[in-house]
């Protein structure tokens, strides 16, 4: 790998003897052989000393355009944001066994869930609220949350009546249709029924879409609720302000990849954050849900 501006010789660097490259040419190359080694881990010892400030801005790039993880920290709100069609559902969908991974890894306490049958990561308490709700129409409120009962983890203490307590409003409408419920309704069911299942990490898709400014505030405020009882909430969301007001760290991710990642506070104070910043330093042994993005489902290569 070779970095520098138009004009700045890098096609005849190429069929040019390495010892009569620069040092910093040297460096780049070494960079570009470890990377074709497609690691998993890339260890570098002391990358930008002795080289110029635009090969360091160079190194600086290409750090960033380099894949990193998804880690869900235990006990916080993750928001993973981006643009439409970048791959955020899909991240979801492979998360909790909906899309088979053709590589890559997705891990949730230390066990790897990538590929397993979504019943069995549903009863290790991965939990899914779908973009698309996916209430079913022709069941009533209370057949719709007891259907979940059966997906739940052996150590669930939800039940139709703590839903209903969470969710006053669903006790007036239990013995009403799916299709006859209001977006706010439909929404309230679709977080229920995942709480059904006692969920050690809820996973939400774009929970908001669609819903009032005065709905957006009651969802808030019951993930708020959920949030302070420790549970794990990784958040899909559009809605900036109500991603940025739950959320402890932040994931960006660009065409199927994680891009960035750092607390909400960095990314409010700063829209173009430094790589250097972000939650690593502080990751500990109490991940809960890691996942490597790059390479997975099969399509993308780099
Ligand atoms: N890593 C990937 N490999 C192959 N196809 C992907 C990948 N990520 C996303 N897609 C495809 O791209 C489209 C948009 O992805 P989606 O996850 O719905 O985006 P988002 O939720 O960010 O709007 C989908 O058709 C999905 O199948
Ligand atoms: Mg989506």
């Amino acid at each position: 790998m070779i970095l520098g501006p138009n004009g700045a010789g890098k096609t005849t660097l190429l069929d040019r003897p390495v010892k009569a490259a620069s040092y910093g040419n040297r460096r780049q190359l070494e960079v570009g052989l470890a990377l074709a080694t497609r690691p998993k881990i890339l260890l570098m010892d002391e990358l930008t000393s002795a080289v110029g400030p635009s090969m360091i801005d160079g190194f600086h790039q290409l750090l960033l355009s380099l894949p990193q993880d998804l880690t869900v920290r235990a006990g916080t709100v993750h928001a993973l944001l981006g643009r439409n069609e970048v791959g955020k559902s899909t991240t979801l969908k492979s998360a909790i066994g909906h899309l088979a991974l053709s590589a890559g890894t997705i891990t949730f306490d230390g066990t790897v869930i990538s590929n397993c049958l979504a019943h069995d990561v549903s009863r290790m308490g991965v939990s899914y609220v779908p973009e698309t709700r996916d209430i079913f129409g022709a069941l009533t409120v209370r057949e719709n949350l007891v259907l979940a009962g059966p997906l739940a983890a052996p150590e669930s203490d939800w039940a139709v009546e703590r839903v209903t307590d969470f969710f006053p409003n669903l006790a007036r409408r239990m013995t009403h249709g799916g299709h006859e419920l209001s977006g706010c309704e439909q929404q309230k069911l679709a977080i229920g029924r995942a709480l059904m299942t006692g969920p050690r990490i809820l996973l939400l898709d774009e929970a908001t879409e669609g819903l009032a400014p005065i709905v957006i505030q009651q969802i808030f405020g019951k993930l708020k609720e959920l949030k302070a009882s420790g549970l794990t909430i990784l958040l899909v969301e559009q809605n900036l302000n109500f991603a940025l007001g739950l959320a402890d760290e932040v994931s960006l991710m660009s065409r199927d990849r994680i891009v960035w990642r750092g607390t909400a506070a960095d990314l409010r104070r700063d829209s173009r954050p430094d790589a250097g910043s972000g939650p690593d330093d502080r990751a500990d042994q109490s991940q809960c849900c890691r996942i490597h993005v790059l390479f997975t489902f099969g399509a993308v290569e780099t």
